[in-house]
């Protein structure tokens, strides 16, 4: 499987997955330069769905469905079929509540598109409130093999690290990390993610250190979770 990324609006990252002549399309924003891409490459577009149902991400998904006559999945209908065919391969859908309770993550070995669950350095806001549900969509993710790229839903890269660096004012890894950023093509492994992203580093004793310093309740994993989530 390949994939090419597609930057629109401010910051916003969507996709095209293709193997052969087939692709498919996630948060279709970016609608002509996909087609122009899809024409170049003579793919023919098979699905577009969307990684969840915030406006910035369906925005323009329809509009390429129609214009390609190729059939729109709503984040939860992908999320119920469980996985996408796409010629001999197929593409998992992960269902990972968090963000918005129909956000889901798309994983064919390799790729990860992530949406606004995870980013390129830090996680997506809780706007469904369920915050055990947001942890146990991280260890989903985290559980993937850690050469996996990280292709996200947006381009928050920048500001992320800072808070990174702010938070782990010593971390080699944070320095590395930025020199691997390239705006033109976002994408970072999951295991550049668990050295540098602190919300995947719930467990590593730097971090523990500054919630207990802060008195939150560092007990178990997921009470690590919610005080990272809580302090930053
Ligand atoms: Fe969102």
């Amino acid at each position: 499987m390949q994939i090419e990324q597609f930057r629109y609006g401010a910051d916003n990252l969507g996709y095209v997955l293709y193997t052969g002549k087939k692709a498919i399309a996630v948060d279709g924003g970016a609608v002509q330069r996909i087609l122009d891409f899809l024409e170049k490459n003579d793919l023919t577009l098979e699905v577009v769905t969307n990684t969840h149902n915030h406006p910035d991400h369906t925005v323009g998904s329809a509009d390429l469905a129609k214009i390609s006559n190729a059939s729109l999945l709503s984040s939860s209908q992908a999320a119920k079929q469980k996985q996408i065919p796409l010629g001999d391969e197929a593409i998992k859908v992960l269902a990972t509540p968090g963000h918005t309770t129909d956000s889901i993550c798309f994983y064919t070995p390799g790729i990860l598109v992530s949406g606004d669950t995870l980013f390129n350095a830090t996680v997506g806001n809780c706007f469904s409130g369920d915050i055990a549900a947001f942890y146990h969509s991280i260890k989903t993710l985290m559980a993937l093999p850690d050469d996996t790229f990280v292709y996200a839903g947006h381009d928050y890269v920048e500001q992320s690290i800072e808070l990174a660096g702010h938070i782990e004012p010593e971390s080699l890894a944070i320095e590395q990390y930025l020199a691997g950023y390239d705006p033109n093509l976002v994408r970072f492994t999951l295991a550049q993610e668990k050295a540098v992203n602190p919300y995947l580093r719930f467990n590593e004793p730097a971090l523990v250190k500054l919630m207990e310093a802060r008195g939150l309740d560092t007990s178990t994993e997921i009470a690590r979770w919610h005080a990272l989530m809580k302090a930053f």
